[in-house]
């Protein structure tokens, strides 16, 4: 018995030292203490040892019992102690490494663009109003003082959809739908999507404007000049100025074109400017009182002002774009320079 008491334990210990894991400990532990083990055997055996050395085989038993407990014991205490090393050596992390790279994207130059303009606009009070980019006649048109057989319906050189429907020409169709919804005072401003059938290097069939209206009791041209002054200081440089030319849009009278002096050169002309100090940047005018009527808001005591703007062509002359395609095209080393 004692004798094969001491081989027990020595095949647990081997046992034990071969396992490397908690799980391959455990399942050693349990050929000797478990339900199935050895011990346990021993045990069971005890039914056909005679009365008399039962006690005596019964102690024997625990004390191999014991041994082995203890044994397993200290084993499970030196693996677990070298799994927690090798997990923790697995997961170190080098606190004084210097950081990964992580590509970062960035606002597009017209949403950017767009964005600043939104800003500016916000500062004096305009609230933004977006429009349908798919719209009828009506609204691009007729109700803009542009009846079917106006020829500043040749101006544009529209996309239609069927002998209604169309793709806007201009936000300027923006201005109806609000003032259908609102009465004066409006102070609106309207960013959005238009498309002509126009392609070059500074036009682009699909491109997106600004528009703006104001719409209250003695509004003048002045209100006007005032605005795109401040607007021109704030986007461009503290120096810009503006000048108007008389020009025509169905929908104003009189009509403007409006200019920014040339912040690449001061004004002196170069290049930028052609020579001429001044670069055109939008259209703009009065209501025409035609327009106020169509919406139901009465001349005689209303009047307003309009402007529309094209945000690629702001863009361009902020940034230095040279191509309009450049937005479109979707370059990484274009856009990337965008980047705050
Ligand atoms: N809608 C005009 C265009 O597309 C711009 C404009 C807007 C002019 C508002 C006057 C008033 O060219």
């Amino acid at each position: 018995m004692e004798e094969e008491n001491e081989k027990i334990i020595e095949e647990a210990q081997s046992a034990a030292e071969q396992a490397t894991t908690s799980r391959g400990l455990y399942e050693a532990k349990m050929k000797f203490l478990g339900r199935t083990g050895k011990v346990t055997a021993l045990l069971k055996s005890m039914r056909e040892i005679a009365a008399e050395q039962r006690p005596a085989f019964g102690k024997k038993v625990n004390e191999l019992r014991e041994r082995l407990e203890a044994l397993f014991a200290a084993h499970e205490a030196k693996v677990k102690e070298k799994e927690l090393a090798s997990k923790l050596e697995s997961e170190r992390v080098d606190v004084t490494e210097p950081g990964r790279h992580t590509a970062k994207g960035a606002l597009h130059p017209i949403t950017r663009t767009r964005n600043e303009l939104i800003d500016i606009f916000a500062g004096m009070g305009f609230e933004v109003f977006e429009g349908p980019e798919i719209e009828s006649e009506y609204y691009n048109f007729t109700a803009l003082n542009t009846p079917a057989d106006h020829p500043a319906r040749d101006m544009q050189d529209t996309f239609y959809i069927t002998d209604e429907f169309l793709l806007r020409t201009q936000t300027s169709a923006g201005q109806i739908r609000l003032m259908e919804q609102k009465k004066p005072p409006i102070k609106m401003l309207s960013p959005g999507r238009v498309f002509r059938s126009d392609d070059d290097a500074t036009h682009s069939p699909m491109f997106h404007q600004m528009e703006g209206l104001v719409v209250d009791k003695g509004i003048t041209l002045c209100d006007l000049k005032g605005m795109l002054d401040q607007f021109a200081r704030t986007m461009f440089a503290e120096t810009s100025k503006t000048r108007l030319r008389p020009s025509y849009f169905p929908f104003t009278e009189p009509s403007v074109e409006v200019d920014v002096s040339c912040s690449a050169c001061g004004g002196k002309g170069c290049p930028l400017c052609k020579g001429t100090g001044w670069i055109e940047v939008l259209g703009a005018g009065m209501v025409n009182r035609r327009v106020l009527e169509n919406c139901g808001v009465d001349p005689d005591e209303y009047t307003g002002f309009a402007f529309g703007m094209g945000i690629e062509r702001i863009a361009m002359l902020k940034y230095g774009i040279n191509h309009i395609r450049l937005f479109t095209e979707n370059d990484v080393r274009f856009l990337e320079q965008f980047k705050d």
